[in-house]
């Protein structure tokens, strides 16, 4: 595998579409053993999830369901601050065993403000696949039940994941070159 050039920045090989193919079906197999009988609903979470919640959707062997959601958040009025909603969840989530499909859990933000937000409309459970952790970056502590690859706290793109929109189409994922700077 050679480098890429993302806009203005190299990129070198991280993980291997072999490496990736292999982790996410045993991803698949694991929640296939523990979601038996519950008919999970998973919520992908937009844009970067989409390779990687296809892919683990298409190798379930159980009965599932999908649905794809965009995650907002702006100022709230009080000074609690920020307010989260989602796009796209229209489903009713009373009782259901929900499985949040993410593409990387950075700082942890996005979804420790989502996630109480989704409890508020009486899920039976809520549980988060995550392509890739930065264990290193955590500003806000998330539980994370289903980890594809914990990675060093440094860029990466591919598999779905985006450099200002370009990238997401790489079948691997790279990695920022070492000695090039993340700030633009
Ligand atoms: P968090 O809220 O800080 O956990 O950030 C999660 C979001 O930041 C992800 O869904 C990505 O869109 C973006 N992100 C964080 N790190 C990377 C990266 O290395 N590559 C591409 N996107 C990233």
């Amino acid at each position: 595998m050679e480098s890429i050039q993302v806009h203005d920045k190299t990129f070198v090989p991280y993980l291997t579409a072999d490496q990736i193919s292999e982790r996410v079906a045993e991803l698949a197999k694991q929640i296939s053993e523990e979601y038996k009988e519950k008919r999970p609903l998973l919520l992908a979470v937009l844009n970067g999830s989409f390779m990687f919640a296809a892919d683990l959707f298409r190798l379930l062997t159980i009965d599932a369901e999908i649905s794809f959601i965009k995650i907002a958040s702006y100022q709230g009025m009080r000074s609690s601050g920020k307010v989260v909603t989602a796009i796209g969840m229209e489903q009713d989530l009373s009782g259901r065993d929900i499985l949040l499909i993410e593409d990387i859990v950075d700082t942890g933000k996005t979804l420790h403000h989502f996630i109480p937000t989704l409890l508020q409309q009486h899920p039976a459970s809520v549980q988060v696949a995550t392509f890739l952790h930065k264990p290193d970056a955590t500003l806000f502590p998330v539980s994370l039940t289903y980890v594809g690859f914990r990675i060093p706290n440094r860029f990466v793109v591919g598999y779905g994941l985006d450099y200002d929109g370009l990238g997401r189409n790489h079948r691997q994922v790279y990695q920022l070159a070492p000695g090039v700077s993340e700030e633009s």
